[in-house]
């Protein structure tokens, strides 16, 4: 496989710009081609049949640019999709935000008491403590869906008292567990994570998995010899969306304000112009 091949990425809509930025500072070498279903975000209020479906016809698309490997930035497809896109696309790798954020989840766990906060797809599909219970049945895992907090993240209410009222109103019962790590289980998190810090306080320790993710990329593009270090100039992230209404680009800059970025409107199902 030829190392010069790009990195593809998905995520429900705008919220896995988080990854891709965090993958785009680690690996400034590689070209980026993303996809954000604008036009039928959010997937975390769906059905498991509905998601995977969206997931296979965003695949196909993305396999197009012959990817050398495919992120899944959407927690919501990455708890209940993951195995089935393995499946339709052998022969594909697939990279998923759950485990990388397990495995960082558990290495800062000091006294084995996890919470999970995500969108009621995710922490439905029980996918978060099911992994973690594969690699240490010792820890406690406590769950929380939290539907509010991607339209606060998504309309830049990132730290006021009415966005940490409703922080409290969802994690003050993981508190009562005395969890001392809590994963960010939804693209949209890290963008509330001052406000999420003020809640928890100093001792709870906060996993974006947009930082596991790129980490855990960077190691299996090396261990294959496909990471690309050799660029004379930075490519800039080719980012596709299925919606591209005014509004929508103003939510996308809180996600990430760069004005370089190469924007297109792709329907699926028709040729995307490149
Ligand atoms: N990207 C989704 C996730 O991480 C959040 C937005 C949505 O519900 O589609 O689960």
């Amino acid at each position: 496989m030829n190392k010069k091949l790009p990195i593809g990425i998905f995520d429900s809509g705008i919220g896995g710009l988080t990854v891709v930025k965090r993958l785009n500072q680690l690996l400034p070498g590689e070209k980026i081609v993303y996809f954000g279903d604008t036009a039928r975000v959010p997937y975390g209020t769906k059905s498991a049949d509905i998601i995977k479906q969206y997931a296979m016809q965003i695949t196909n698309f993305l396999i197009r640019f012959d990817p050398k490997i495919i992120v899944i930035a959407c927690h919501s497809v990455s708890s209940l999709g993951t195995q089935f896109l393995e499946s339709r696309f052998s022969g594909r790798t697939f990279i998923d935000v759950i485990e990388p954020s397990v495995l960082d989840a558990l290495r800062f766990t000091r006294n084995k008491r996890i919470g999970v906060i995500g969108t009621p797809a995710t922490i439905s599909s029980g996918m978060y403590p099911s992994i973690v219970r594969k690699i240490d049945s010792e820890v406690q895992v406590y769950q929380k869906p939290c539907p509010l907090l991607v339209p606060l993240a998504e309309e830049g209410w990132f730290d006021t008292d009415v966005t940490r009222a409703i922080i409290s109103h969802y994690i003050d019962e993981l508190l009562d567990k005395q969890i001392d790590t809590l994963i960010l289980g939804c693209t949209h998190y890290p963008l509330l994570e001052k406000a999420i810090r003020k809640v928890v306080g100093s001792s709870v320790s906060l996993i974006d998995a947009s930082g596991a993710t790129g980490t855990k990329v960077k190691q299996i593009l090396e261990t294959k010899g496909l990471l690309n270090t050799k660029h004379s100039k930075k490519p800039v992230p080719v980012l596709y969306f299925s919606d591209l209404p005014e509004y929508r680009g103003q939510i996308m800059s809180r996600f990430w304000n760069r004005k370089d970025l190469i924007i297109k409107k792709v329907r699926l199902g028709e040729d995307p112009d490149v």
